[in-house]
């Protein structure tokens, strides 16, 4: 009763949800993609910094170099896939700052100057990127499988530059046979929240 979001949305968001590791062979089109960017471009980041960078993986060609960096357990499934995506965060974000937080344009030179601040800010701020980008799958009716068991310099090196740092390797498609694990204890609300 508390929450207002339609229940069967939040069972297609959440509680339905799961980490897909087999998919069927529907293709994930542009439109999607770009229909799941439109929404969660609105996901809030520090000084609306929005440091994620997302690169498709596509061509059977590309496929193949990304699957060479993937730990053994995680290659089958990145290289049967409909679509896989390679998720960065930008250090060179504040560059693009002026112009995305113009409440305060001086954030750029006044917070973010220094190259280990700005990586900090990014990894913070593109992991939470990350978390509504497969969200936003989820709403799309699509299924997501997340992967850090990867080559992280190795994935740099084949697919980005020296700055970009890889954050996780995303396999996006419908759900195929046995898709999923059983789902996991969470932790209750008791061992989690604390008020003071
Ligand atoms: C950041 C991140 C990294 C993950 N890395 C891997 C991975 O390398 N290989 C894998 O098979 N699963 C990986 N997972 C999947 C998790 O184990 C899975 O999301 C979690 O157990 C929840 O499963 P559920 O969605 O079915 O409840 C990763 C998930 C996240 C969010």
């Amino acid at each position: 009763m508390s929450l207002v979001l339609d229940p069967a949305a939040q069972d297609l968001l959440f509680r339905e949800a799961h980490t897909a590791n087999t998919f069927t062979d529907e293709p994930v089109t542009e439109e999607q993609v770009r229909a799941i960017y439109d929404l969660v471009k609105y996901g809030p980041t520090a000084f609306n910094q929005t440091p994620l960078r997302v690169t498709l993986v596509r061509s059977p060609e590309a496929r193949e170099r990304l699957v060479r960096h993937m730990a053994e357990g995680n290659r089958p499934k990145t290289a049967t896939a409909p679509l896989v995506a390679i998720l960065s965060a930008d250090n060179e974000f504040h560059e693009e700052l002026p112009a995305l937080f113009p409440a305060f344009p001086a954030a750029k030179d006044a917070f973010f100057a220094e190259r280990p601040v700005r990586e900090r800010s990014a990894a913070l701020n593109s992991a939470l990127q990350a978390a509504y980008f497969i969200v936003g799958v989820r709403a799309a009716g699509l299924a997501a499988g997340p992967m850090t068991g990867f080559d992280f310099e190795g994935v740099r090196k084949e697919f980005l530059d020296d700055d970009h740092t890889p954050l996780m390797v995303v396999n996006i498609g419908r759900p195929g046979p046995d898709a999923s694990y059983p789902r996991s204890p969470r932790l209750a609300y008791e061992d989690v929240i604390t008020t003071v």
